[in-house]
């Protein structure tokens, strides 16, 4: 694959690709492609997600917009100077990201959330370009542990010397990871997440880039 970080034609996952089609027959008012990062390729803050959720980014085309799961991590954003406004309605409305760019580790909606792993894979390689673009310094938060993983692949490093755990700190080359449980509507309605914690990761990735 070129040295992309996206591309919205990509139909190299069949199984994405047919249920993308599916969906769209369903809702044609929805989005239905592969979802853009939201922010500028330079910016020192870069959060990286799962994959669209269907009535959110699946249906807007930005990032975390428009479902549950958006609702605590841009008011995170904005509380710690990362977003202009604290929330996110739609891919046209004001909100600017500032020093601060969204992607997913897979770019189309998985049936059941759950993109498989040759998808993860596949995928993989526009997430690679897209971290080689981060400038030195840079803090990546990992939103889960698939997320976590695709970029320790992204990266060619070894999975078991860099282990998942929420809050946990990785040096990878020119930038840090920082883990978070992914802030799904399962894991704060079970307070696996909670507001406490996720603010704690924003306050940290603010100290990083602070320092
Ligand atoms: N929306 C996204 O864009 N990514 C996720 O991981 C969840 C919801």
């Amino acid at each position: 694959m070129a040295a992309t970080i996206f591309d919205e034609s990509c139909r190299a996952c069949p199984r994405l690709a047919t249920f993308l089609d599916d969906v769209n027959g369903r809702y044609p008012d929805y989005y239905c492609k592969p979802v853009p990062p939201f922010g500028a390729p330079d910016a020192r803050l870069l959060i990286v997600g799962l994959a669209p959720g269907m009535h959110g980014a699946n249906r807007t085309g930005r990032p975390f917009t428009g479902d549950h799961a958006g609702v605590l991590l841009y008011q995170m954003l904005h509380k710690y100077g990362f977003g202009s406004r604290d929330h996110s309605e739609s891919a046209d409305d004001a909100l600017e990201l500032i020093d601060c760019r969204i992607t997913n580790a897979v770019k189309c909606l998985p049936p059941d959330n759950k993109p498989v792993g040759a998808e993860i894979n596949t995928c993989n390689a526009f997430l690679a370009n897209e971290l080689r673009l981060l400038p030195k310094g840079a803090v990546v938060v990992a939103l889960g542990g698939i997320a976590h993983r695709a970029i320790v692949k992204a990266m060619g490093l070894r999975q078991v010397e860099y282990r998942f755990g929420h809050a946990s700190l990785h040096a990878l080359g020119a930038f840090q990871v920082l883990d978070s449980y992914h802030c799904s509507r399962y894991n704060t309605n079970t307070g696996r997440l909670t507001e406490a914690m996720f603010d704690g990761i924003f306050a940290q990735a603010r100290e990083l880039l602070d320092k």
